[in-house]
């Protein structure tokens, strides 16, 4: 299976962010994941769809939206339309608010023509997503609890994705996307992809990387 690299913008320069998004498609990822925080369901706060549609008409590669807010629904029409290629949204972020809000959020995403995922934290079981990865172009499991990059991988995470592989075989979509996002290096990347995941976030390796090319073509493997 082909190992898709995803730098995480949320380490670039903010002051440089067109620069940042260059940098990925010219150093050979495959997306480009955007982390939008909003202070209330993670601490810090990013950005909005306005940077989204900034940085769109600057890269051909797919624009990856991780959302961490809260009331996820209110806010896919502005990543919709400033041209989010695909969108996921957290699990806990939808439980708390009704039984069907992550299903309602994911079809809402589907609606605007735009793939969309659901995304677990390291302490929520695999089991929780099982009932909509039908739903699901893509699953995002946490290896560290979100809000800040830099943060050390949590390898306990690992089975979840092994899990998730195996339901999508028997699912009969052993190409589904599993993404991974959380102290993604050179030492780590390995460890996920032996679990099954095809889609490997990175901020800090990446981006602090001396050489960023060379760094993506290290994670791939
Ligand atoms: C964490 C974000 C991650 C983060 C990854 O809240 O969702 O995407 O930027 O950064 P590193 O790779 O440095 O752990
Ligand atoms: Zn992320």
């Amino acid at each position: 299976m082909r190992i898709k690299i995803a730098p995480s913008i949320l380490s670039a320069d903010f002051s440089a962010m067109g620069a940042a998004v260059k940098r990925c498609e010219a150093g050979g990822a495959d997306l480009v994941h955007c982390d939008v925080m909003d202070g209330s369901f993670v601490g810090p706060i990013t950005f909005g769809g306005q940077m989204v549609k900034s940085i769109r008409p600057l890269t051909k590669l797919p624009l990856d939206v991780h959302l961490m807010i809260e009331h996820p629904k209110t806010q896919i029409k502005f990543f919709a339309e400033a041209g989010a290629d695909i969108i996921t949204v957290h699990y806990e972020a939808c439980a708390g608010i009704s039984e069907s809000y992550l299903e309602e959020t994911l079809a809402l995403i589907r609606s605007y023509g735009v793939k969309c995922g659901a995304v677990i934290n390291p302490d929520v079981p695999a089991e929780k997503l099982f009932p909509v990865l039908p739903l699901c172009d893509m699953v995002l499991v946490m290896s560290v609890f979100p809000g800040y990059g830099g943060q050390k991988f949590i390898p306990e995470v690992l089975p979840k994705i092994s899990a998730l592989r195996a339901l999508a075989e028997l699912a009969g979509r052993p190409d589904m996307d599993i993404e991974i996002d959380g102290g993604i290096n050179a030492q780590t990347a390995p460890l996920a992809v032996a679990a099954g995941a095809n889609v490997l976030v990175a901020g800090s390796a990446l981006f602090g990387a001396p050489d960023f090319a060379a760094a993506v073509k290290e994670l791939r493997g």
